[in-house]
This record gives C-alpha cells, structure tokens and sequence, in this order.
C-alpha cells in the first residue's frame, strides 16, 4: 500500500504546495489552495508532460520521422474543418460549453459517424461512450431521437477510473467519449470527485492511455458560471484542442469555435442548428441569418461580419423609442454595450441623430454574439433608421468601425466579406472610404461605397429625403 500525504493544490493553476497558503506562489491568486489527500506515486511512473516524448531521448531534430498525422476523416463538415481536417489518431480533445447547448448531443452524432462501416480509416474496435453523468438508459433515449442504432457503439454509465481504465484496454476502441471528466474519479487519490486534483489526474490517465493505445479522446468539460472550463487550468494544457460550443438557449444556432489546436489553426467556427433530431450543419450561415428579414423595415441594417476567416452576414435590428425615464435606457443584444454607448454617443454629437431623450434598443438577430468593430457602422446606421424612421435600402450591406471624431475606420479581410455580400445577392457595400481606394478588384456585380465619415455614411445609406417627424417620430402602430 502506498503512502498517503496532504498536498494543498491550486484550484486556478493547479500547482501543488506543501503547506496551506493565502496566496498561490505559482499564479498569485488569492486563497485558491485546498486541502487534498494524494497518493504517493509510485517510482518510475511517467508524468502527464512526459508522454509526448515517448522515451526516445534526444534526437537530431532532421532524423525524427516526420509525423504525417494521417487524420480520420469526419462526415460532419462544419465539425472536421474546426478540428482542422478531420481527427488526429491520439489526439485529445476537450469540449466545453454551457449545460444543455449540445454537448453530448454532438459528441452522440460523431460516435455514428465514425462507428458507420465505412468510417474504416478510424480502426477495428468499437466507439466507447463514457457517461458519468447520464444513464445508459438517457443515453438510449438521446440516441433513439437521433435515430441512432449502431451496434458499433458501446455505452458505459461509469465513474470509476480504473474500471473504465479496464474497458479501454480490453475492448481497444477507435475512439472513446468522456462526458464528462469532471464527474470520473480515481480511487488512489483521496479527493472528491470533480477536485481539482481528480480531474488533472483523471484526465492525465486518459490522456495517457489515448497516446499509447492511439485513439482519439474526446472529454466534455464543464464550464464555471463566469465560463472558462472548471477545473485546474492545467487540463486546457495538457489536452491538444480546446473546443466551445456556444449559442443561446433559446435560439437554435450554435457555434462550435477551437480556442486551442494543436493540430490545426483556431480561427474556424463551425455553424450548426439544434433540430428535432439533433444538430444540423448550417453549411450557408448568412442565408440561414437573413431568412426572417424584412427588407425596407426602418432600424434594420445588414453587417458583413467574420466568424474567424468566414464572413457571415447578420442583421442588426434596432428600435429608439422615447423614453418614460429620466435617463434613457440603452440594451445591447449580441454587441458590446459599451460599444453600443460610443456609437449613440457619435450618433448624437457627429450626425446629429438625437438620441438623448430616447431608448435604444439593439439585437443581432439570430443570437450571434459579434465582438468585432466592423459592425459598428451597421449598428449606428440601424440606430440612425430607427430613430429617423427612414429604412436602410435592402440591396445594401456596410461594413467599417466607427470612429469616436465621427469618421469611418477600415477593417481586415474587406475582399472576403464583399464576396459573401455579392454571394448573397447584395449589390451594394457601404464601406470606409479609405478602404473603397484601396480595394482593386471588387466582385463583379458589386457597387462598393465608399463614405468618409458617418454622417455621409447616413446620407448614402437611409432610403428617403428628409427625415419623418426627427427624433421625435413614433410609430403609430
Ligand atoms: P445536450 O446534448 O444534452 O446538452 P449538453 O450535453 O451540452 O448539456 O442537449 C440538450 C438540449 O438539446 C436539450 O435542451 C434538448 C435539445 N435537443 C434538441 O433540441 N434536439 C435533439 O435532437 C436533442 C438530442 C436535444
Ligand atoms: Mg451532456
């Protein structure tokens, strides 16, 4: 029987300390060491960092065999490109997200799309799926809604390590699922299940067992309430991608975004849709943006935005209404608020668009989430519609940030997003006018605008001569 002993261990970095302290030395957070019972390891055994090596010792780096990293192809498009192009034969993946966005579910649908007869490149053995936290039974149930049936899936309801330690090693699987690592626990270490000690070492031990029997591993992690993956920090270290599927609960698009990949670059973003029958591609986002929009409606306007290197169009609806308070009231649905505020603020002292005496309202249509500044142009001109009661014309897209002297700011990659825009039937962009001279070959078919500050921005985009009733306008409906 080994030896036991008291460690106190960082809940942020998830370094580990001989005595309790109020301040971890490694990452100088404040009172995250907590008291945990390990085991005395014993000799010899490999560290987590020490399984990439594999032991071979120092080499001339021309002689080490170059890894053509042979990838498993993935039926699901939107999934294989995040991935970068398909799985990495002993790769480990980690995917986080907020409770019932889709986890489990997405994970459900790649174990049949690579336990399908002809998913031969993924091995011989069986997909294990690892639920810690739901019934076999719940599983069944998910599955059957899926329209799941595959044989070739093999479903455990287990916690304890080593037991599934057991399973893995015996029925060699081409792939394993974990959801999610927090729930498993390992009898040698003496802490609760989801510490931060089980979950490092829990993890390690997979991740071990993944490189050695090369099968891709895919671990669910929860996410805190301020939603960075719980646990230590070290986990998103060790793992080789970090993935996030993220969206709004009650909006059915979901965003599968890489933060991390070792394997391939983190600017891609995978659209998808939660279906009857689980999540579905969304292989065109913007059409699947735009197709609820009513063209000619004032307080509309269509942004031209980039997903990582994808551009998506969205639409970024406003209202101004006056206010009832002594303050008025500004909302921000899916942009910044600060954001918001600077761009009602130039509206005001830059186009005079009088906002002072009246709510706003603002709200990406679709439950995108932009953090961008190339949308700034179609919020205020959506701001400036709504609040002038005259609409955007409907053949128009705008892109550029808008500047605090009321000029317009070029942004990156305007060739890309002009394309889309001309790819879904739009004939005109609005852009900054430094941006219009600079562009050579704009697509054909495509006007491109070009305006200097928001003001002429305002002139060119708003359909009609002089305003309707001003700031004051109410709708009579
Ligand atoms: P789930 O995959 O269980 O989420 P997570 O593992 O991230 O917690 O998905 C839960 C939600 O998805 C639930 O609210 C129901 C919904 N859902 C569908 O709309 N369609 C489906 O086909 C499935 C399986 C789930
Ligand atoms: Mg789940």
């Amino acid at each position: 029987m080994a030896k036991t002993r008291t460690r106190y261990v960082c809940s942020n970095c998830g370094s580990a300390q001989p005595k309790w302290m109020g301040r971890c030395p490694d990452c100088g957070e404040w009172n995250t060491l907590v008291e945990t019972v390990v085991q005395e390891a014993a000799p010899g055994r490999p560290s987590a960092t020490a399984v990439a090596g594999g032991g071979a010792g120092p080499q001339p780096l021309p002689d080490i065999p170059a890894d053509g990293y042979e990838r498993i192809p993935v039926p699901i498009g939107e999934l294989s490109r995040v991935l970068g192009g398909g799985i990495v034969p002993g790769s480990v993946v980690l995917i986080s997200g907020d409770p019932g966005i889709g986890k489990s579910t997405l994970l459900l649908q790649l174990c049949d799309a690579l336990a399908l007869p002809g998913a031969a490149q993924a091995g011989e053995g069986p997909v294990l799926y690892v639920s810690g936290e739901e019934s076999a039974a719940q599983i069944k149930l998910r599955a059957a809604r899926l329209g799941i049936v595959s044989r070739d899936i093999q479903v455990l309801a287990e916690t304890h390590l080593e037991t599934v330690s057991n399973h893995i090693q015996q029925l060699q699987p081409r792939m394993v699922v974990v959801d999610s690592v927090q729930s498993i626990y390992s009898e040698m270490i003496q802490s609760g299940a989801g510490s931060v000690t089980q979950v490092r070492d829990c993890s390690a031990h997979l991740l071990r067992l993944a490189k050695s029997q090369t099968f891709p591993l895919f671990l669910v992690g929860h996410v805190t309430k301020e939603g960075s993956i719980a646990g230590p920090r070290v986990l998103e270290h060790m793992v080789d991608t970090v993935l996030y599927l993220e969206g709004e609960r009650f909006h059915s698009f979901r965003l599968l975004r890489s933060v991390k990949n070792r394997f391939g670059s983190t600017n891609e973003v995978g659209v998808f849709e939660m279906a009857e029958a689980g999540l579905v591609e969304v292989a065109n986002p913007s059409e699947a943006f735009l197709a609820e929009r009513i063209p000619n409606a004032p307080g509309s306007a269509i942004a031209v935005t980039m997903e990582g290197t994808r551009p998506i169009l969205v639409e970024v609806q406003a209202l101004s209404s006056a206010t009832t308070f002594a303050q008025p009231r500004r909302t921000a649905n899916g942009v910044d608020f600060n954001r918001l505020l600077l761009i009602a603020a130039v509206l005001t002292r830059r186009a005079r668009v009088r906002l002072g005496d009246q709510d706003v309202f603002v709200n990406l249509v679709g439950g995108l989430q932009v953090d961008e500044p190339a949308v700034d142009l179609a919020v205020a001109v959506a701001v400036a519609s709504s609040a002038r009661n005259r609409p955007v014309s409907a053949d128009l897209a705008l892109v550029g940030e808008v500047g605090l002297s009321g000029e317009l700011r070029s942004v990156g990659q305007l060739p890309r997003r002009l394309n889309e825009a001309a790819k879904l039937g739009f004939t005109r962009v609005l852009v900054p006018a430094t941006a219009a001279r600079k562009l050579e070959h704009p697509p054909a078919g495509l006007q491109v605008l070009g305006a200097r500050t928001l003001r002429e921005a305002l002139e060119m985009a708003l359909v009609g001569g002089e305003d309707r009733g001003g700031t004051q306008h109410e709708d009579a409906t």
